[in-house]
């Protein structure tokens, strides 16, 4: 298969429609990541998911609708204070899980009764789903276990000849995956950060809360036993009270002849000493750049040593999730 990567117009939108009605994939941006869409009803469809990504048959999918279609026609709402989110966040990077009502074929939840929604905001996304005028169930655009990719191209180097169509929209703005929350409880509750917070639901409905300690999150979100975001060189993760042993062992590296960078926000920088590739400053910028910077150190380094991020915003939180995640593999 070729994988053809097209700018977003009438010609790219009409292949894509095309391609979801024949049960075919499609890459796209969003504001967050690149998703790998699928026609959300249809179980053919939704199986081809997981052969391209080699993703876990447990792992449910977001489906992905645009901001006229009527979620109501897919989910019960059961709690009040769905409406207040929807109005504050939707379109946008909060992905809700609510009561499914059964319309999306079963693959989709991996047989849970729930299902997850998003409305993305971006221009990109809103047009193709606009086109398509289905429900498109997306996961992140990557093999999995792999970082999730933030241009067509990182999408490209993933899955070429698996996939007929990458459309391109660019850098994705957001850079780390949507907040998922829970809202079939009494209670919302996070159960993957992101860049809508705790405080921010808080703020509009009164009450939030993350999902406490591993089993309940794995329990309600069963994907997320499975590794994640590791790029493919070697890693390791070190806290900001350890820098002094961070530079030490790149150095050693260096000794041995491997190519190693640090992977740092620029408050650290003056403490190191080396090669850099720099997250930015703030929470937002920092996480913008994850996932483009670990996807860029495994074109460079043999070696990538993280530092902790913390910069006093709660987005800290899921910019750590992640980057937790992708230096699994670590070393030290
Ligand atoms: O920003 C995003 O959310 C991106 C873009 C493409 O929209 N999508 C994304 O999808 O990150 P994926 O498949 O990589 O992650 C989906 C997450 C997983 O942690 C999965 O377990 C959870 O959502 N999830 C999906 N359906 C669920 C459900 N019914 N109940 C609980 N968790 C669910
Ligand atoms: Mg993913």
């Amino acid at each position: 298969m070729n994988t053809k990567i097209l700018k977003i117009d009438d010609y790219s939108l009409k292949y894509s429609k095309n391609l979801i009605e024949a049960k075919e994939l499609v890459a796209f941006p969003t504001e967050t990541v690149y998703g790998l869409g699928a026609l959300a009803t249809s179980d053919e469809a939704v199986k081809k998911i997981y052969e391209a990504k080699g993703r876990p048959s447990d792992n449910p999918l977001i489906v992905h609708v645009h901001k006229n279609y009527d979620i109501s026609s897919l989910v019960f709402i059961e709690h009040g204070y769905v409406k207040k989110l929807q109005e504050a966040f939707l379109p946008g990077p909060l992905t809700m899980v609510y009561k499914s009502k059964g319309v999306v074929c079963n693959t989709v939840s991996c047989g849970l009764d729930t299902l997850a929604i998003r409305v993305p905001s971006s221009k990109e996304a809103q047009m193709f789903l606009e086109y398509v005028d289905a429900p498109i169930a997306a996961p992140s655009a990557n093999v999995s276990k792999h970082t999730s990719p933030v241009t067509s191209e990182h999408v490209f180097n993933d899955l070429n000849g698996k996939i007929n169509l990458i459309l391109d929209g660019g850098k994705c703005e957001g850079g780390i995956e949507s907040t998922v929350l829970d809202v079939t409880t009494e209670t919302p509750i996070i159960l993957r950060s992101g860049l809508i917070t705790c405080q921010m639901i808080k703020e509009v409905v009164g009450k939030c809360e993350y999902a406490s300690g591993v089993s309940e999150i794995v329990n309600r979100s069963p994907g997320t036993k499975y590794s994640h975001y590791m790029p493919k060189c070697q890693t390791a993760l070190f806290t900001l009270d350890s820098l002094q042993d961070a530079q030490n062992y790149y150095d050693e590296c260096v000794k041995q002849g491997k190519r190693t960078y640090f992977l740092c926000y620029d408050g650290v920088l003056k403490y190191l000493n080396g090669n850099v590739l720099n997250l930015g400053k703030t929470a937002t910028e920092i996480a913008s750049n994850l996932y483009f910077n670990l996807l860029e150190a495994e074109k460079i380094c043999d070696v990538l040593i993280a530092i902790e991020v913390k910069t006093g915003s709660e987005i800290d939180v899921s910019i750590m999730n992640r980057l937790s995640k992708a230096c699994k593999s670590a070393i030290k």
